[in-house]
């Protein structure tokens, strides 16, 4: 009877005490957001993706997803964090640029301008640790930034001229991600940035054997990622989600190919500009001097058939690029194939994006994998604005005001229900009290059998007293 009572109690005490190991596994979802720059949605579709696959039949998979417009690597990073369209983040392009100076920065110095990319909308890694929880970021475009006077608890930015591509270097992010960040410092959100296979694709275009190889090794890397998870037993509590911030297509060249080149189209002029920003791929941003707007504009719209030239007030609703003050006058994209040449050709990338994002090669891929997410599971297509809204439902967090919602992505989880996050203190206060009352219940339970057996007994030995000891102690011990 002791035994049993012993037993139990530790049964009991052991319940109480799991949700109180060093990761907090049981009683609070994580998420790990990763972005492999630039990965196309149908990159699997000529490689052997086998982790990638897998993936897939353990989780969520959709066809397609479709960025923000610019499909531009900043822009559409900081809708990811932010659930909100460019024009309501306020990161318009890779460059900070000054109208007044005709000053530029590159996509690197860039990160480092923080009132670039403090404007206005906090990263989900602040509105997380406002709300209690403690985030991270590696790499992700938009680490060096204060928001608000606030950065994430845990962050490193790349070097100057980082190599984006050294699978080692991407293991070891991984080890520390999981190891150290999630396991010791006990993070609940981190987001991960990959520079591959954007850099691979612009280099050598989205159709080279080269981007075939580079997602060869985005795929051994996630094959790595899942294993350090069940290393570092986090497989019951961390959703993951992978995804990228635009696609690649192939830039085309050559004599039958009528590029477009700004200083060559009749009655245009740079004379007639303050400011420009071309030379960067499909997308331009003009800004006619006083007075000149229609001038520029007449000259540029049809004036070349792949050319898309529109005034700001007359943009596509659709493409959310317009209500910024950030957001010249005048702005330009190309169709597929073309980039957009100023004074002479000077762009030399074999592949490009930054086009519509109606184009299906501007559109990345998608995965989830976790105990939040349905498995073996595709979803229809959805716009990567509303990745945020499911990701601070994981987190069980209020989201920021934005332009994505969770209906959008619902379908994806295995309960539309809150899963047991933010209560974390009053959860296990009712695991104790419940583990207190089911031991002194079952204190009782023995209590009273223990005394009903005596009462028997007693009556037993009342008709026959040649049951012995030892016999007795047979029965009760187990
Ligand atoms: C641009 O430069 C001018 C002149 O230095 C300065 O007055 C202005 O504040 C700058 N604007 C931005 C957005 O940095
Ligand atoms: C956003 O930046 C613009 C300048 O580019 C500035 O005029 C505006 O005040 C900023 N808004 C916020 C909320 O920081
Ligand atoms: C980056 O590192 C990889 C090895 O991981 C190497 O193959 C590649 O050449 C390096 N790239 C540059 C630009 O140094
Ligand atoms: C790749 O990264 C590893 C680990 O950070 C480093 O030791 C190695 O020198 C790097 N290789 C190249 C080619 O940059
Ligand atoms: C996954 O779903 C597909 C059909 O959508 C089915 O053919 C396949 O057997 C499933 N795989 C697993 C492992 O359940
Ligand atoms: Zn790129």
């Amino acid at each position: 009877m002791w035994n049993l009572c012993v037993c139990l109690c530790v049964f009991a005490c052991s319940l109480q005490a799991m949700p109180l190991s060093k990761n907090n596994c049981l009683d609070r979802s994580k998420v790990l957001l990763v972005s492999f720059d630039g990965f196309r949605w149908d990159y699997d579709r000529d490689v052997d993706t086998p982790h990638l696959d897998q993936m897939a039949v353990d989780g969520v998979k959709a066809p397609y997803v479709t960025p923000a417009f610019f499909t531009m690597t900043s822009p559409t990073h900081f809708t990811l964090l932010t659930g909100k369209y460019i024009e309501n983040h306020g990161v318009i392009h890779n460059m900070w640029f000054n109208t007044s100076t005709s000053e530029k920065k590159p996509y690197y110095q860039t990160q480092f301008v923080n009132e670039w990319w403090d404007n206005g909308s906090l990263p989900i890694w602040i509105s997380a640790q406002r709300q209690g929880l403690r985030a991270g970021s590696l790499h992700f475009p938009g680490t060096a930034s204060t928001y608000d006077g606030e950065t994430a608890l845990v962050s490193e930015v790349e070097p100057r001229l980082y190599n984006y591509s050294n699978e080692t270097a991407w293991r070891q992010n991984i080890d520390k991600i999981m190891g150290v960040w999630f396991e010791e410092k006990d993070l609940d959100f981190v987001a991960l940035y990959f520079g591959e296979p954007d850099s691979t694709g612009h280099k050598y275009g989205p159709d080279s054997e080269q981007r075939r190889e580079m997602v060869r090794q985005v795929d051994r890397t996630v094959g790595y990622l899942r294993a350090s998870v069940e290393r570092n037993g986090l497989s019951q509590c961390l959703n993951i989600i992978i995804t990228a911030d635009h696609g690649m297509t192939t830039v085309l060249r050559g004599g039958v190919v009528n590029e477009i080149v700004l200083s060559k189209i009749p009655g245009f002029s740079f004379q007639d500009l303050d400011f420009h920003l071309v030379d960067y791929g499909p997308s331009g941003l003009l800004l006619p001097k006083t007075g000149r707007l229609e001038k520029v504009y007449n000259a540029l719209k049809g004036a070349h058939p792949h050319l898309h030239v529109y005034k700001k007030e007359e943009m596509p609703p659709r493409l959310h690029f317009a209500q910024n003050d950030r957001i010249l006058p005048i702005i330009l994209w190309a169709d597929l194939g073309y980039v957009i040449n100023g004074y002479i050709p000077v762009q030399f990338n074999k592949g490009e994006h930054g086009f519509d994002n109606d184009d299906l090669d501007m559109k990345p891929f998608f995965r989830a994998v976790g105990p939040a997410f349905r498995k073996n599971f595709t979803v229809e297509p959805f716009e990567t604005v509303h990745i945020y809204s499911l990701m601070c439902h994981l987190l069980g967090i209020t989201p920021e005001p934005n332009d994505g919602h969770l209906d959008a992505t619902r379908a994806m989880l295995l309960s539309s229900e809150q899963p047991h996050e933010k209560n974390s203190v009053m959860s296990r206060v009712f695991i104790g009290l419940g583990a207190v009352a089911g031991f002194l219940l079952i204190v009782f339970v023995v209590m009273v059998t223990h005394s009903v057996l005596k009462h028997t007994r007693k009556k037993q030995r009342a008709g026959s007293c040649e049951k012995s000891e030892g016999d007795d102690k047979k029965q009760t011990s187990f």
